[in-house]
């Protein structure tokens, strides 16, 4: 595979950080590594195959000056939105982790387990869109099952860690815990989310919409229709939970067929990039401590419905900045290089 030259923009934020991490992990063919942010964090070093690179400034020309070949960004939505095009024009592809082009119709939204032939659409735009967080794992989960029973619904709830908003949402929860322990958590401050999330549980993940579902809840209906190629209905119930690492879904699935739950596990067993912990006498099933710097994602607690033949319920785990972010795209990253090499 040739070597090629890549920018990570957001090099420094908690996404970025872990792309550097399994780009190293997975030998990826990177030539000059172009590490990017803000001017706050220009100059600072990143080590990435045991040497040092100095974070350079996002600009509009650093992309043609430094002959970018590839982009990886996730530094917010904004950002994406106004420097992916000058990325493109440089004659880079950019693989993006924000929302903000994933639902453009001629922009491809890719989980490679599930439909890597939508790269080949890079062409369109120059670039290729990251879905959430939480809909990549679930998908990735919901695949092999399709393929053999047909999905016809999905209702989920998710348990999403703070690392999903960003590095200043982990030490905000960090914080909090600190302060309950100095008894002086009732002046400790929340920016990040709407209310403390040391020892809380909240309903609410980015802002609601005015069918009364928040976005986050949204991106998990749209973004699995276009991944899966198929009319799924998708209910969801986002929810922010004191973790700092890993996601975790209660996914009910609604069949077109009937299923057991021996039939499901054996279709998980060969998913791609998918283990089954499902051990519930020995009280073994997957949580985020068991998915911590994992590369896959982790199914346990697989049932079939009390009332009804076709419905399943279960419970999916995975690192949300590996599976959920970085992982993802160095996969796609990866098999553009293939295609295009
Ligand atoms: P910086 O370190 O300069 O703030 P996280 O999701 O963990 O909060 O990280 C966000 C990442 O996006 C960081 O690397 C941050 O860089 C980067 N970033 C945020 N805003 C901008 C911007 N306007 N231009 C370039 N990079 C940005």
């Amino acid at each position: 595979m040739r070597k090629v030259n890549v920018a990570v923009v957001g090099a420094t934020g908690a996404v970025g950080e872990e792309m550097l991490r399994v780009m190293e992990e997975y030998d990826f063919p990177v030539n000059n590594l172009i590490p990017l942010a803000s001017a706050r964090s220009a100059g600072a070093k990143v080590e990435f195959k045991g040497e040092e690179y100095t974070v350079l400034e996002l600009t509009e020309k650093v992309f043609e000056e430094k002959e970018v070949e590839i982009a990886l960004f996730s530094a917010g939505g904004s950002v994406s939105a106004h420097y992916a095009p000058y990325a493109v024009e440089a004659g880079a592809v950019v693989i993006d982790n924000t929302s903000h082009f994933r639902m453009e119709p001629d922009i491809p939204l890719v989980v490679p387990e599930v439909n890597p032939d939508d790269i080949a659409a890079w062409q369109n735009r120059g670039i290729i869109a990251n879905p959430n967080c939480s809909t990549i794992q679930m998908v990735q989960a919901l695949k092999p099952l399709d393929d053999i029973f047909g999905i016809k619904r999905v209702d989920v709830a998710t348990y999403q860690a703070t690392s999903g908003a960003g590095k200043s949402a982990m030490e905000e929860m960090v914080t909090q815990m600190r302060d309950f322990f100095a008894f002086k958590l009732d002046e400790s401050e929340h920016n990040k989310f709407p209310h403390q999330i040391a020892l809380n549980v909240i309903p609410q993940i980015d802002k609601f919409m005015d069918n009364g579902y928040t976005k986050e809840e949204m991106k998990m209906v749209n973004e699995t229709k276009k991944i899966m190629h198929k009319n799924i209905e998708v209910s969801a119930t986002c929810v922010r939970v004191p973790v700092l690492r890993g996601h975790s879904e209660a996914v009910t699935i609604w069949f077109e067929r009937d299923i057991t739950a021996d039939a499901a596990r054996e279709a998980l067993y060969n998913g791609k990039n998918i283990v089954v912990i499902d051990n519930p006498q020995n009280s073994e099933y997957p949580m985020p401590i068991t998915v911590v710097d994992k590369d896959e994602t982790y199914v346990g607690r697989i049932r079939k419905d009390i009332y009804r033949d076709n419905v399943l319920h279960m419970w999916v785990v995975a690192d949300n900045l590996r599976v959920g972010a970085a992982t993802n795209a160095v996969r796609i990253a990866l098999k553009w290089l293939e295609m295009e090499s």
